[in-house]
């Protein structure tokens, strides 16, 4: 079993910037590539961006910088990823369009290569129902933002190899992260308990129970959470809270997990969060 030396990532936004940027950093040869040329400009930009203030920090070498910057390579066309050993999947989450790139990707990875997706919720096992190895792909689920984030969740497929699981562990370590498994049911375990939270906020204000401000500052200082739940809702946008419902409420075959009418109202009012100016609160 080769050792993991080169990181493909497939999709160069919010996550996958990061996914690379902290591969690069930790010594993996890091290629990233982006069906959008601008999205991968943008990638490089904010890298370039993020490692001049880790510097100024006193948190990275300038040298640091140029050998992490060296080992990154940033490209448009899926053929390009090369050589890795794995590629980690960060595209939109669609399963969709998520499938028909794992299809790809293992048409072109024939050999032990591992292929990993950080989909926050669809179903490892589906995607790997696309390919015709399965026991190769498994579910590396980081969290935002990725160079600040310790915990990479760790999901097997029904068909995931142990030896997949355990190299997939090593690298998250390898990153400076902290490997945590669970097994493949919708939400996994970070959305399954959190996104529910979020809902029941939601719920809370739009009965009238506490003001938004107050839901939140109750969290914070009666259950020492850093972020209230709604403020996070913010932080992660209101549509993408919505969709996760949405995911649990089909995939556990329960309604409860249906989105609040509350979160369903201000996406469909373009409130979205931090991300558009306004959700719960204003920007
Ligand atoms: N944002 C979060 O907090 C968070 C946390 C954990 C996991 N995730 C998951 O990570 C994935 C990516 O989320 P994001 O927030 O980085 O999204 P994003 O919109 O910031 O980035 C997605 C990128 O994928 C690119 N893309 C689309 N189709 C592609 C294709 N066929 N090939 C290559 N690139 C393609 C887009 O151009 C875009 O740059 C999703 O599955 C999401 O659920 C997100």
């Amino acid at each position: 079993m080769s050792q993991i030396k080169r990181v493909g990532v497939v999709g160069s936004g919010q996550m996958g910037g990061g996914i690379a940027q902290v591969a690069a950093v930790s010594g993996f040869e890091t290629v990233v590539m982006d069906t959008s040329a601008e999205a991968v400009a943008r990638c490089e930009a904010n890298h370039d961006k993020l490692l001049a203030r880790a510097v100024e920090k006193g948190k990275m070498t300038e040298d640091d910088v140029k050998a992490a910057k060296s080992r990154l390579t940033y490209v448009t066309d899926v053929k390009d990823l090369g050589q890795s050993d794995i590629v980690i999947e960060a595209v939109v989450e669609n399963a969709e369009v998520k499938k028909a790139i794992f299809k790809q990707l293992a048409a072109m990875f024939t050999g032990d290569q591992i292929l990993a997706s950080n989909t926050s919720s669809i179903s490892i096992t589906e995607i790997a129902a696309a390919t015709d190895c399965p026991e190769r792909v498994i579910g590396m689920h980081f969290f935002f933002p990725v160079p600040v984030m310790k915990l990479v969740e760790v999901i097997n497929g029904l068909a995931t190899d142990s030896k997949v699981t355990e190299r997939v562990i090593a690298l998250a370590e390898a990153m400076g992260k902290i490997a945590l498994p669970a097994n493949d049911r919708a939400g996994f375990i970070s959305n399954r308990v959190l996104m529910p939270m979020i809902n029941e906020a939601f719920y809370a204000w739009m009965e009238g129970v506490a003001e938004p401000k107050d839901i939140d500052g109750i969290m914070k200082l009666g259950c020492n959470h850093p972020m209230g739940p709604l403020e996070l809702a913010d932080f992660i946008g209101l549509d993408t809270c919505a969709h996760i419902m949405n995911v649990l409420a089909e995939g556990l075959h329960s309604e409860r997990y249906r989105p609040c009418p509350k979160l369903d109202q201000l996406v469909v009012a373009g409130r979205m969060g931090r991300k558009s100016g306004r959700g719960v609160y204003e920007y």
